[in-house]
């Protein structure tokens, strides 16, 4: 095991989930059962205390953690940990009917009725006064139990509130931002636009929606805001907990994609990145490998916050869900596929939402480990324990982590400013799938990418792509620059750099802030394409590759050009250059181009790294992933064939998992090789 393993203690890698005993408390026989049953299917992890504030507070002061210390005390005895989460993310009734304030105000301006989950005020200074009671009574009690490993701070935050509170901590938010100057706020808002300038802070209102929801300034603020104020939240969660015991790590669990909050700001409190995925397997509209690979980027996405690092996979299903359009099974041999795939990308932990269905209300058909049933003889329970078998084979490998030496970049920000952007051809942006599309032609050609950010520190990669980099942040180009300077190859594409942090647009030509000279070319026109539109993009070694939805125009071009225009009344000009700057390369793509197009251009540009080339010779058959978890005593090599076909792989030497040599992968086989 080594040193950068998440939870020494442990000694292997985590097997468990979401665990609701309270759901049973009058069923002491299936509480019983359930420990025999975990043990029986290598569980050695149960998170428990998820939306169960309502049986640990039933009246305001009148506390009950019997009940949850005599289960914590259960497991340990069994060998099985507990992931201790605080119960934050829903409200018991008593609280929301005394405390109004709690409930959150909707982008109306309607405060909401008591019900559901996840929608509390993160302002409300009642609220995280009850949380912070009921975090140290909970700290109190488990901070030292050698048993609770952690700490999960509620659940999937999320969402917005337009509360008077809200509002005012949004324009302290503002005054400070801006120096308490209306006039630096109002410049970079361009609020002289549609007479739009504010004369004091206090005339502000969040993007209600029948309030001000054409000004673009404000609406990105607000994302920041909201995301600063769940951090806060958060945050003052954690101080709370860890008054009891400073070395018990803290996580909260991150979403798929999820736009509402900037994760890489939320992850600075956290000692641990866990997310929760639930990809839809076996759908009719992509090949499987395709899931794979766009759950790849999102594990990509969490595993990159904290490089040095492990991960943690805190929920996803043995089975099914409940909330896909389609709840679909998944085929017997996925789930073990989904569990390695999480393992070989550098997560320490395979968790499950949920050990055991309830019997009732709004989630009694997700799917768990053990079914309404109530039975090990299940293919489900099968399969979970054969995860379990699997994961003790690989107990060498917490701690390890993954060593990359290319990057894309993917911010939030940009995000968030395409959402607002009225320009191009909104439903065409689509600024995500094209960041998951360069990983996926990456990942087709052995190469693992990191996904950070446009102020990351860019060191250790050889090959950074930057698609769609529409909004250049503060260090941004300085960061590349250097980058680039230092002998990185960096390759970006059309949409890079034409605003600013505030949004607004950059003077003189794009890219901005100096960028047009690293790239030695500047955009003067975005041309959007129709759907059914094409041009074509021709290489000057003669390929030709078909152009949709963007094309831009360049001008003063000082850059090699390795590809024109094949038509449109820009036929002839620059579509692809390559300048060479300070010891690095600086390739600028100004069309989207397919993705057999772009794996010939990211070739090309793999080609100028020192290693990255003869890394893609590897030649792994398509829909096989590979990954490689590195520690200070042993490196991992994971191959997995996200097909249903057999796949070839060539000689690779003596799987661990199996114990035998291997050069061919079954439908979803994984094989691991230590070195
Ligand atoms: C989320 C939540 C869980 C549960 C699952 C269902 O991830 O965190 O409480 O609702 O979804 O898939
Ligand atoms: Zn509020």
């Amino acid at each position: 095991m080594e040193k950068k393993a998440l939870f020494p203690q442990v000694g292997r890698i985590i097997h468990g989930g979401d665990y609701n005993p309270e759901q049973w408390l009058d069923r002491p026989d299936i509480l019983e059962e359930d420990i025999r049953l975990m043990k029986k299917a290598g569980i050695n992890e149960a998170t428990l205390g998820v939306f169960s504030w309502s049986m640990l507070e039933p009246r305001e002061g009148e506390f009950d953690f019997t009940w949850l210390k005599e289960i914590v005390d259960k497991l340990y005895e069994n060998g099985i940990y507990t992931i201790m989460a605080t119960p934050s993310g829903a409200r018991p009734a008593w609280l929301d009917e005394k405390y109004p304030e709690a409930r959150r105000v909707n982008k109306n301006g309607v405060r909401e009725l008591h019900g559901i989950r996840h929608n509390h005020c993160m302002t409300s200074p009642k609220y995280r006064e009850l949380v912070r009671i009921m975090d140290e009574k909970l700290g109190e009690m488990f901070g030292n139990h050698p048993g609770v490993i952690m700490w999960h701070i509620s659940n999937e935050f999320g969402g917005e509130c337009y509360c008077d509170k809200c509002v005012q901590k949004f324009r302290d938010y503002l005054r400070q931002k801006f120096d308490g100057d209306i006039e630096k706020l109002n410049h970079a808002w361009w609020n002289t636009f549609w007479s739009h300038n504010f004369n004091n802070f206090d005339q502000i209102n969040p993007p209600f929606s029948h309030g001000e929801f054409s000004s673009m300034g404000l609406s990105l603020e607000w994302r920041r805001f909201t995301t600063i104020n769940t951090a806060d939240f958060c945050r003052a969660e954690i101080e709370t907990l860890k008054k009891y015991n400073p070395d018990k790590p803290a996580t909260t669990n991150f979403m798929t994609m999820y736009d509402g909050l900037d994760y890489r700001v939320m992850e600075k409190d956290l000692d641990v990145i866990s997310w929760d995925s639930y990809p839809r397997y076996h759908n009719d509209y992509e090949k499987l490998s395709d899931t794979f690979y766009f759950n790849a980027f999102c594990h990509a996405q969490m595993r990159s916050m904290k490089r040095d690092k492990p991960f943690m996979l805190m929920e996803s299903v043995p089975s099914l869900v409940n909330w896909h359009d389609v709840n679909k099974l998944k085929k017997p041999g996925v789930h073990k596929l989904t569990c390695l795939q999480a393992v070989a990308m550098g997560s320490d932990t395979v968790q499950y939402f949920q050990w055991r269905k309830g019997r009732g209300s709004f989630e009694q058909y997700h799917g768990a480990v053990i079914d309404h049933l109530g039975s090990d003889d299940t293919r489900v329970f099968r399969e979970v324990a054969d995860v379990g078998e699997t994961l003790l084979k690989l107990k060498d490998v917490c701690g390890t982590t993954l060593k990359n030496r290319a990057a894309i970049i993917y911010d939030w920000d940009t995000r968030w400013a395409f959402y607002e952007v009225r320009a191009f051809a909104h439903d065409t942006i689509r600024y995500d799938d094209t960041c998951i599309s360069f990983y996926k032609t990456m990942a087709k050609l052995g190469i693992e990418c990191d996904i950070v950010a446009s102020d990351s520190d860019l060191s250790q990669y050889e090959f950074v792509i930057a698609p769609q980099m529409y909004m250049l942040r503060n260090k941004t180009s300085a960061n590349l620059k250097n980058y680039v300077k230092n002998g990185g190859v960096l390759l970006a594409t059309y949409m890079c750099g034409y605003v600013d942090e505030d949004q607004l647009c950059y003077l003189g030509g794009f890219p901005g802030d100096g960028l047009k000279d690293v790239f030695g070319v500047t955009i003067e026109e975005i041309d959007a394409y129709y759907p059914s539109e094409r041009n074509t993009v021709k290489t000057d070694d003669g390929e030709v590759y078909t152009v949709r939805d963007y094309a831009e125009i360049l001008r003063d071009c000082k850059a090699r050009v390795l590809a024109t225009y094949g038509g449109d009344f820009y036929e002839g000009s620059p579509a692809i250059t390559e300048n060479a700057c300070g010891s690095g390369h600086a390739i600028y793509l100004a069309a989207r181009i397919d993705e057999t197009s772009q794996e010939k251009l990211i070739k090309h540009c793999l080609g100028l790294t020192k290693t990255l080339a003869s890394e893609c010779e590897r030649a792994l058959p398509e829909e096989v992933g590979y990954f490689v978890r590195c520690g200070e005593n042993n490196t991992f090599e994971f191959f997995l064939n996200y097909s249903e076909e057999t796949k070839n792989i060539g000689n690779i030497g003596t799987d661990m998992l199996t114990g035998e040599e291997i050069s061919a992968l079954k439908p979803y086989q994984v094989a691991v090789v230590k070195h």
